[in-house]
């Protein structure tokens, strides 16, 4: 496994990996990586030819209060469950790098973004499409993995691939959940004992959701109401955002119909702590 720090020498291994026809498998990371990334490298170790791993905190897509300076890193863990997962390279970029000064260049995808997880964090997937565009152009990838826990990020993702013509593949795999049911995350260690506990409660409310529908709920305030109520067992437990919304275009549903695809998503801070999941339905 051959660990790179400079995008000229990404770019240029991308280029003659090209020319020798070599399929490139893609997974962007920003580390501290846990078993849901680890499905995504182990996913394009078999689809691929070669895996390229990208890890790197990306300044742009944290607001001014958020957490970046505190998230996790260990690279130390990370390379070595890279090089278990049979990862050929790992790239991890400076910031002079990636930002150098005088950089001017933004990629923003409207619409989709304005709701749920964009709604409270604005600016957040202008920053996450600008470091993917950049790492798709360094790495030049045939196809690249995104986990389903992201599920706006991941729409806005295929979204900007289609409208800038990129041409590469983004496949998007399921979430990867503790034997509770708390969906993987690298934010999960910021949870102390009790706050873990708690957060079981977001898969559950997911559930209980399912459920409802499953035995003919219709009405979406009615399902959300009772997530509510589910969640409101904890004391640690703030909704930020509960919703259902139309699986592809996230517009917001206030009566399910017969044969569609939903997407229950919800963002809920265990005390400071913000998770996020979600689940697909498909509506009989
Ligand atoms: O999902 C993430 O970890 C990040 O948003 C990504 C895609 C690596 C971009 O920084």
């Amino acid at each position: 496994m051959k660990i790179i720090h400079s995008a000229a020498e990404m770019q240029e291994i991308a280029r003659q990996l090209k020319i020798q026809s070599k399929i490139i498998g893609f997974v962007p990371t920003m580390g501290y990586l846990h078993k849901g990334h680890l499905s995504l490298m182990s996913r394009s170790v078999k689809d691929c030819d070669v895996t390229v791993v990208s890890i790197y905190v990306n300044p742009m897509q944290f607001g001014p209060k958020e957490d970046f300076k505190k998230y996790p890193r260990d690279i130390k863990t990370d390379l070595k469950l890279c090089r278990q997962q049979n990862v050929d390279y790992v790239f991890i970029p400076k910031d002079a790098q990636i930002y150098p000064k005088g950089y001017m260049t933004e990629v923003q995808v409207k619409g989709i973004t304005d709701s749920l997880c964009g709604k409270f964090r604005p600016g957040h997937f202008t920053g996450v499409c600008t470091i993917v565009s950049k790492l798709f152009n360094i790495v030049k990838a045939d196809i690249a993995y995104f986990g389903q826990k992201d599920a706006q990020q991941a729409l806005v993702i295929k979204k900007m691939v289609k409208d800038l013509h990129m041409s590469l593949k983004i496949k998007v795999l399921p979430i990867i959940r503790e034997p509770d049911g708390l969906a993987m995350s690298s934010r999960n260690a910021y949870l102390d004992d009790k706050q873990r506990q708690d957060a079981v409660l977001l898969s559950q409310a997911l559930k209980k959701a399912k459920q409802l529908i499953e035995q003919k709920q219709r009405k979406t305030a009615k399902i959300i109401f009772q997530m509510k109520r589910l969640l409101s067992q904890s004391e640690f437990a703030t909704i930020e955002y509960i919703a259902i919304v139309d699986a592809d275009h996230l517009s917001e549903i206030k009566q399910l119909k017969a044969k569609t695809k939903v997407l229950i998503v919800l963002a809920v801070y265990m005390g400071r702590v913000r998770l996020i999941d979600n689940i697909l339905v498909k509506v009989d």
